[in-house]
């Protein structure tokens, strides 16, 4: 499959932030998303692994496997939902994203959501989850608390206007290391899908 690092859908303002960004030259493809522009429900996630990168596609490997089943135990499809990252390139080696990598990659992952509007996003582990928290000011990231203190709790954030409420949940990745946390992605799934009945 050709990269689509050059394709001419990415001809605007966020994106050439990307594309200044030491990730960009080493990555493979732009991940962008996957699913149901049209859904009422965000998953946002990390960063691209290696399949991702390799494919152009977010959650195609091992997380996105866990991912898919664990939706699948709640009823939910890929076209109830839409599921983003917030790095749209590999770190080398999956290391975490930094500061200044987050920096210049959110502003395209509020491009989407101000197109998507949607009334829930699920936040997956801790790097997506205090973005949100810190009201999209990275830098008061330092500041959120963690996945393991707020998983399950419904906030409201507002973007652009847009109120939306978001509801923290695990990463499927940490899932797949530590089954226990399974049963509590699963209660917490079902605040979510009592959310969904509720818009
Ligand atoms: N983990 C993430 O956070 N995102 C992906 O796309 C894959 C794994």
């Amino acid at each position: 499959m050709e990269s689509n690092k050059k394709s001419p859908e990415f001809n605007f303002y966020e994106a050439a932030l990307v594309k200044r960004c030491p990730l960009f030259k080493d990555c493979t493809n732009i991940v962008v998303g996957r699913g149901n522009k049209n859904a009422e429900i965000l998953f946002v996630g990390e960063a691209p692994g290696r399949n991702e990168d390799k494919e152009g596609i977010p959650f195609c490997g091992a997380a996105g496997k866990n991912l898919d089943k664990l939706l699948n135990e709640v009823g939910l499809s890929i076209d109830e939902i839409y599921i983003a990252n917030i790095l749209k390139c590999r770190p080398p080696e999956n290391r975490d994203p930094t500061t200044e990598e987050i920096k210049t990659h959110t502003p395209w992952l509020l491009k989407q959501i101000k197109e998507m509007k949607p009334k829930i996003i699920c936040s997956l582990g801790n790097y997506a989850t205090k973005f949100f928290l810190a009201k999209t000011n990275v830098e008061d990231m330092k500041n959120q608390p963690g996945i393991t203190q707020v998983h399950g709790q419904v906030q409201e954030v507002e973007i652009d206007g847009l109120k939306i409420k978001l509801i923290p949940l695990f990463h499927p990745a940490a899932i797949i290391y530590k089954r226990a946390l399974e049963p509590e992605w699963l209660k917490d799934m079902e605040i979510v899908k009592e959310y969904c009945k509720g818009n």
